[in-house]
């Protein structure tokens, strides 16, 4: 027999027909008649009930049926009598493909911290909790898919692999096969990369912007979808080793229609949560979070808030002298940290933001110099609970300039000679962003920690998974 998904079964009004159905316990009570299962197959967060009329079968064959288990069950489908629930299954025919030990099982009944679930990675997705981060994750990847192929992007991929630091913050993981307790060395004491696998240094890309900038000067607007890596040190709720990135590149574009695009594609993104993942929603909505659903009907409904690196930095200090304590100083010429960031959004504008026009030193090199001399032509979208969300900027296109401003920020121009190169032939303005994924998940399902948004963080000290 053909096996239902929950998720159909629990919309179905063929009441009096067999179903078969295919899960994991979530939870079996009742009382020496009769049990009652919640079966849950993760294609939704509900659970369907299964009664077992105990006279119909065998204890001893019953006996693993606890929470955990996987098991296949064949019977009626019945309108429900008890609360909560319109349909249930009437068990005629049980097979238990596999039992799980209570007394080992580790995820019980009662709810467990994110803390320890972390811990056991191998089975979080079995809860509800996770069952709905990572529904909401897939769909959160159609939306950007189809947003972007709707509006005539192609999705360009973009290595894994590179020999360039994209963002110049040396923060890469090196790729190497060399024998790390033997390593050849040049006459001058240093590595010699060239008998490396790839006879170069190599290391995990921390952006794919760079190779998506030559697509975008050929088939016009491009974006990229993929994972990178950042071997920062920072142990906080919001950054991890392995995070996936989307960056949209687009020729002819001047920052102004990279802030709407950016603005309209998050948008999009959230209000496809609202319409497709309404039942995870609510679920994190009521659990985790009273305000989340609000939130996000928010941002869909509102502009975000455009100003200038200098007159939020301006906003700041009017803060600090009324009073306001934070914990990094502010002044122009430093780097936002969140704490001030948040502050821009959830304190004085109370909706996103995007502040542009950053000072070139905190900003990486390829970012277009404004008639100042003094600023980059960046733009970062920043969001409640969460600060940058998005960085991106319009791109430098002058071939001696962006050379000028790669060598002064200590980038090796040398090793970028095919990025420039794009600059020497053909040159255009354009512009880009690149969306944090796990960032956008944070803000979709209301979780604090983005450990809680990807199946499986890595983070420093953190890899077992
Ligand atoms: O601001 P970032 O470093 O920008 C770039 O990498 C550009 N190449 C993007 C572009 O213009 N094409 O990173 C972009 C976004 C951040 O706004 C943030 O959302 C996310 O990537 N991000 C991280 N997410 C999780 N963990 C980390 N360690 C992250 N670092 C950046
Ligand atoms: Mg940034």
């Amino acid at each position: 027999m053909q096996r239902t998904k929950i998720v159909d079964a629990l919309k179905s009004t063929a009441f009096g027909t067999d179903v078969n159905i295919k899960g994991w316990v979530r939870t079996r009570r009742g009382n020496k008649n009769v049990s009652f299962v919640a079966l849950n197959d993760g294609s939704t967060i509900h659970n369907i009930q299964i009664v077992i009329d105990l006279s119909k079968f065998e204890e001893e064959y019953l006996k693993p049926i606890t929470t955990g288990a996987c098991i296949s069950v064949t019977g009626k489908l019945v309108e429900s009598q008890g609360k909560g629930q319109n349909v249930e299954v009437q068990a005629e025919n049980v097979h238990i493909y596999g039992g799980a030990d209570p007394e080992t099982y580790p995820l019980q009944k009662k709810g467990h911290t994110l803390e320890f679930l972390r811990e056991i990675a191998h089975l979080r997705p079995r809860t509800n909790t996770f069952g709905a981060v990572f529904r909401i994750r897939h769909h959160m990847a159609i939306a950007i898919h189809k947003f972007f192929h709707d509006r005539g992007f192609f999705y360009f991929h973009t290595p894994i692999i590179t020999a360039s630091d994209a963002e110049g913050a040396g923060q890469m993981f090196q790729v190497t096969t060399l024998d790390l307790n033997n390593v050849p060395k040049t006459e001058n004491g240093e590595v010699d990369f060239s008998e490396d696998f790839f006879g170069r240094h190599a290391n995990l890309t921390v952006s794919g912007q760079l190779e998506g900038e030559l697509a975008a000067m050929a088939l016009g607007a491009i974006y990229t979808f993929g994972p990178t890596f950042r071997a920062e040190n920072s142990n906080t709720p919001r950054h991890l080793s392995e995070f996936w990135m989307i960056e949209p590149e687009v020729a002819f574009y001047e920052i102004e229609e990279n802030m709407q695009l950016a603005q309209e594609f998050i948008q999009y993104c959230v209000q496809w949560a609202l319409d497709n993942c309404e039942d995870d929603l609510k679920f994190l909505n009521d659990m985790y979070d009273k305000e989340l659903i609000e939130r996000l009907k928010f941002v869909v409904e509102n502009d975000f808030k455009r100003l200038t690196y200098t007159e939020g930095i301006k906003i700041l200090e009017e803060a600090v002298a009324n009073g306001h304590k934070f914990e990094y100083r502010v002044g122009w010429g430093v780097d936002l940290q969140s704490e001030h960031e948040r502050y821009l959004v959830e304190k004085h504008f109370k909706k996103p933001v995007i502040l542009t026009d950053y000072p070139q030193e905190i900003k990486a090199f390829y970012m277009k110099l404004n008639e100042d001399g003094k600023t980059v032509r960046a733009m970062d979208v920043l969001f409640p609970k969460i600060g940058e969300i998005i960085g991106g900027s319009q791109r430098e296109e002058d071939y001696e300039k962006l050379k000028t401003r790669a060598a002064s920020m200590g980038v090796p121009v040398k090793d970028i000679w095919w990025y420039l190169d794009t600059r020497r032939f053909g040159t255009a303005p354009h512009s880009g962003f690149g969306l944090g994924f796990e960032r956008l998940l944070l803000f979709v399902t209301g979780m604090a920690n983005i450990r809680d948004v990807i199946p499986f963080p890595r983070t420093p000290h953190n890899a077992e998974f």
